[in-house]
């Protein structure tokens, strides 16, 4: 296109209708000035069309959350950062019901303009991402003034979605703990009904219904004893463990307390801990319980295998500050890749009848997460489907006086 298309172009553009641009002009306080782009202002110096829209540009400046002011007709005045990433596309000088599209909000707006009282309205977004979000949309009179050009809207917003998502998670554990209770409470309810009806004088299926009824009866206590621990590790979340803690008896005692079990899996444990001790800053029991659910993992699923290595070792985070770590290998089916990142979600398993049978809930690896957590460290899993899987848990080593940590030990043992 030439520079003379270009000119042919502006003269064949329809003029916006005087009386209509006029007025406008007068709305944002410009009239007369011919010299101007035709009274709309540009995206970048925002707030500076209107008397006081530097000083209610700088105020709604000072929000933290989005913030955006029209005056009577609904037109910008100003906004805020906070407000461009949820409407990108809004420009000081323009009709804001075009930036903001969603209808619940353009509602609010008319009847706030309407009736001068605070609307508040809810209203979600799908693009780019799942939002939630609530509005206010206050009518405000500017103070030494009673004309229309007094009356101004200020419109704020709350992002509803952490709120929205901590529900839908309570929702979600809620019908997943209910649902892991009704199982064995069913199969008790049928077993009693039986006991009391057709089985009632048959001692044998009595003796057999009973034993099932106490396998079931433990899965449910353990089921709510992990949901207490749970909830009281993310309780203490904040709360770091202050006692020095030697991890080598930890290991220990955890791998002899399991020697029943990996017998009877035909499992050999093999446990590998540094000859000085390794202390860090540690809960004794919640470390216990964690890595007595990696190594029953290992021995319930990868039992195949017939090999557990538990590790204790002295390493270094990749940022080079000392860490201790404790690795749970197997050399069984190991995990496929994409089950891997959900692994520590509460209820989650790879295969729920599996993990059903063996008396699990799938609430082992989300308890192992919340303690690492609380400890400052994180859980690693690497897998390699036939090859096995190993589980890590990554403890931060105090980087002080090490010698200071070894005497409180000293003290705190004797
Ligand atoms: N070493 C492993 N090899 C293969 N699969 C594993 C291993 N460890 C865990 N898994 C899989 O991860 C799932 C989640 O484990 P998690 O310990 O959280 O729950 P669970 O063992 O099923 O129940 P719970 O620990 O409450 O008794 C298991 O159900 C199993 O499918
Ligand atoms: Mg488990």
């Amino acid at each position: 296109m030439t520079a003379d298309d270009n000119q042919r172009d502006k003269d064949q553009t329809p003029p916006r209708p005087s009386r209509l641009r006029d007025a406008w002009r007068v709305l944002i306080g410009r009239a007369g000035n011919g010299s101007d782009n035709g009274g709309l202002a540009p995206a970048a110096p925002r707030g500076i069309e209107y008397p006081q829209a530097a000083l209610i540009g700088a105020l709604i400046g000072g929000l933290p959350g989005p913030a955006i002011v029209l005056d009577r007709d609904a037109r910008v005045i100003a906004y805020n950062e906070a407000a461009t990433s949820l409407a990108p596309t809004l420009r000081v000088g323009e009709p804001a019901l075009i930036t903001l599209r969603m209808p619940e909000l353009v509602d609010a707006i008319r009847r706030a303009g309407l009736r001068r009282e605070r609307q508040r309205v809810e209203f979600f977004e799908r693009v780019p991402l799942d939002r939630w979000f609530e509005a206010f949309v206050t009518p405000v009179m500017l103070p030494g003034g009673n004309d229309a050009r007094s009356q101004i809207l200020l419109m704020t917003f709350n992002d509803l979605t952490p709120l929205r998502r901590v529900e839908e998670m309570r929702a979600d554990f809620i019908a997943n703990a209910s649902h892991e209770l009704r199982t064995p409470l069913a199969a008790l309810l049928g077993f009693i009904e039986t006991l009391q009806g057709p089985a009632k004088n048959d001692v044998a299926a009595r003796e057999k219904f009973l034993g099932i009824m106490q396998q079931q009866a433990t899965r449910m206590a353990r089921l709510i004893d992990d949901l207490l621990s749970l909830s009281r590790i993310e309780l203490n979340a904040h709360l770091q463990p202050s006692t020095p803690l030697d991890l080598a008896p930890v290991v220990r005692q955890v791998a002899d307390g399991l020697l029943t079990l990996a017998r009877d899996r035909d499992v050999e444990i093999k446990v590998a801990v540094p000859s000085e001790p390794l202390i860090v800053y540690g809960d004794r029991d919640e470390l216990i319980r964690a890595l007595e659910n990696l190594v029953e993992n290992a021995l319930k699923y990868a039992a195949a295998g017939k090999r557990v290595d538990i590790t204790l070792s002295r390493a270094q985070t990749r940022a080079g500050m000392p860490e201790a770590r404790i690795a749970v290998r197997d050399y069984g089916p190991g995990i496929a890749p994409e089950h891997l990142p959900r692994l520590t979600e509460r209820f989650y398993r790879v295969d729920v009848a599996d993990s059903r049978a063996q008396g699990g809930t799938g609430l082992g690896l989300a308890l192992v997460k919340h303690v690492v957590n609380r400890h400052g460290g994180r859980v690693s899993i690497e897998s390699t489907p036939g090859a096995g899987a190993s589980f890590v848990m990554h403890l931060p080593l105090p980087t002080g006086n090490f010698g200071e940590t070894r005497d409180t030990l000293d003290k705190s043992m004797t």
